[in-house]
């Protein structure tokens, strides 16, 4: 079987309940009438408040379900936090887990993001775990050692079980929203030291377990230009999903 490839949508807080509720109807649609390779897994994160809806919709169909984030405990006193176990039991396949916009806006620490994605792989969800370098870590010189740093805390002391799989999505932050989107030999490239970094962090795990996803301004004009990279196995799109003919054709071109 070919390998697989992975296009995820993240929603982020962009769409009013009603209106994912919609988008995710109107994929379902769309996505039905088309012959998807059984190797592309395409899954959607919605917001907290549309997840449940959202799911309801997607039931049956070949849309799996994402979260934008998650608590790394199953219940407890946590004030408006939402647990990996509690959405495992929702149907949830993927965690999104240190995207920029938390490592930067809520400060979400590597330490915390390590919990999670312990967790994650704990309640049998397959973690994204976010990396990537700001435009000032570019610039100065730092980009490499900021992700290999993020690899390394992210993945401290985590275990793997052979059936499971994780997911890195390299997201360089100057990328993500702006309409310029990385060098696809960039790309590559980072992909390389990710994998390096993994190599070293998880010692003795097997690396297949372990696939590397590009994000940061992908549309259906230049997806397949990472999915044309053999270390590139899918993308992690955000504004080209909110709008299902879009994030479609995008799903069709890769
Ligand atoms: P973007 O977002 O596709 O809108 O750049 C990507 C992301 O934040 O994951």
């Amino acid at each position: 079987m070919a390998d697989k490839k992975y296009i995820i949508g993240n929603w982020k807080m962009q769409l009013a309940p009603a209106e994912s509720v919609k988008q995710a109807e109107q994929l379902k649609k769309l996505l039905s009438k088309s012959r998807l390779p059984s190797e592309m897994q395409v899954a959607v994160a919605p917001d907290f408040l549309s997840w449940i809806k959202v799911a309801e919709v997607l039931r049956g169909s070949k849309i799996q379900l994402a979260s934008q984030d998650g608590w790394w405990a199953d219940k407890g006193a946590y004030t408006g936090e939402i647990s990996l176990a509690m959405l495992k039991k929702l149907g949830c396949t993927y965690a999104i887990i240190g995207h920029s916009e938390r490592r930067q806006q809520v400060n979400e620490t590597n330490e915390l993001i390590n919990q999670k994605i312990k967790a994650a792989l704990l309640y049998d969800l397959v973690p994204i775990l976010c990396v990537g370098e700001t435009f000032a870590d570019r610039k100065e010189g730092r980009k490499e050692v900021v992700i290999i740093q993020q690899v390394h805390a992210a993945l401290n002391k985590v275990d793997i079980l052979p059936q499971q799989t994780l997911i890195i999505a390299y997201e360089p932050v100057w990328a993500i929203g702006s309409g310029q989107a990385c060098d696809p030999q960039e790309a590559k490239h980072t992909a390389l030291v990710i994998k390096q970094a993994m190599l070293d962090v998880l010692e003795d795990q097997d690396l297949p377990l372990v696939e590397i996803i590009y994000g940061g301004s992908v549309d259906k004009n230049n997806i397949k230009n990472y999915l044309a990279i053999p270390e590139i196995k899918g993308a992690l799109v955000g504004g080209a999903s909110l709008v299902a003919d879009n994030f479609m054709e995008l799903i069709k071109q890769a």
